[in-house]
């Protein structure tokens, strides 16, 4: 369905000056659609060229070719971009300037009313769960803190588009478990979230799909719940009883079988062994314990695609 796309990107390619009279392809042929109220996750070796295509997005640098069009209408279409929200991923504040006033300062860059600006900047500030201290200078805030700021900064004109690059970086466990909550916060409020990360777990989380690039090139676009229909992950069936006949399962090569004592594990790739197994559990009169797949994870798509180069990067 074209109109609950909210980003379209199409043969988007940029190349940078190497200083040295060359250009190389920074981005490379990019095709990518991001769904309306979607989280998204961006995933990407440093270097990989993630901040780039943020920054082509954003319309802070301009693609060699292609185009970006957002709800269906090219990105040149807009004179502002006020429908979106951006998290840089270096993000500089007044250090002198406390909650309240650094969130008053951003919410005064648009158009908003006096009492508007005053409503939002308390949302927001609820929103972030920085509400106790809006009155304490940035220069005393954590970074957990200041990249809560961060967020709010981005959600403070209410936009549809929130774009937010390495959001999680430098944070502990705990500040990254709160980032992840704000993030799908914003998914509830109707917001559709694109985030780039090195890291997979926080990708895993919360992402409904999520991207590998590499290299400028998107390598694979992972749909979260998809992953146990995939053709690599395994399907793992145990059951109990004194004997498993193999004779019927044994034209199906891909079956893996061990037993320890009474109990039967079975594995295998094909679903539809992983059916015949399942009847051979009711023929045989055995006791199922338990049926379950392996959720491929991200990890192993992730060093597969972006392989070897990943590693020595990320
Ligand atoms: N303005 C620029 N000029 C030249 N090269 C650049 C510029 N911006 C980024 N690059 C190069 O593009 C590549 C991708 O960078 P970037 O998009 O920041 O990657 P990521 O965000 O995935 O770590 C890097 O090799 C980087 O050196
Ligand atoms: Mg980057």
């Amino acid at each position: 369905m074209t109109d609950s796309i909210a980003v379209k990107i199409k043969d988007l390619k940029k190349t940078f000056s190497n200083g040295w009279g060359k250009r190389s392809t920074i981005i490379k042929n990019l095709n990518l659609d991001i769904m309306e109220n979607e989280i998204f996750g961006y995933l990407g070796a440093n270097g990989a060229g993630k901040t780039t295509t943020f920054k082509l997005m954003l319309g802070l640098i301009i693609p060699d070719k292609g185009n970006i069009f957002f709800g269906g209408k090219p990105a040149s279409d807009y004179k502002n971009r006020s429908f979106l929200g951006y998290l840089p991923e270096t993000p500089y504040f007044y250090s002198y300037l406390t909650a309240g006033e650094a969130l008053d300062f951003y919410a005064s860059l648009f158009d908003m009313k006096k009492s508007l600006k005053k409503l939002r900047v308390e949302e927001m500030l609820r929103l972030v769960g920085l509400d106790h201290v809006k009155d304490l200078q940035l220069r005393k805030f954590s970074r957990g803190m200041l990249q809560r700021i961060g967020i709010a900064q981005a959600m403070i004109n209410d936009p549809k588009l929130l774009i937010l690059d390495e959001p999680m970086s430098g944070l502990d466990p705990m500040g990254r478990k709160d980032m992840r909550d704000i993030i799908l916060k914003c998914r509830d409020q109707g917001k559709t979230i694109i985030f780039s990360s090195h890291i997979i777990s926080d990708v895993e989380l919360i992402c409904d799909r999520a991207s590998i690039l590499s290299k400028g090139k998107l390598q694979q676009v992972i749909e979260m719940d998809d992953r146990q229909d995939n053709k690599n992950s395994t399907w793992e069936i145990i059951c109990r009883g004194k004997v498993f006949d193999r004779s019927t399962i044994k034209k199906y090569g891909n079956i893996k079988h061990r037993a320890t004592g009474n109990r039967h594990i079975l594995s295998t790739v094909d679903k539809i062994a992983a059916n015949l197994i399942m009847e051979e559990i009711k023929n045989q009169d055995l006791d199922l314990v338990s049926f379950g797949s392996r959720r491929k994870s991200i990890e192993d798509i992730y060093i597969k695609s972006v392989g070897v180069e990943g590693k020595k990067n990320g």
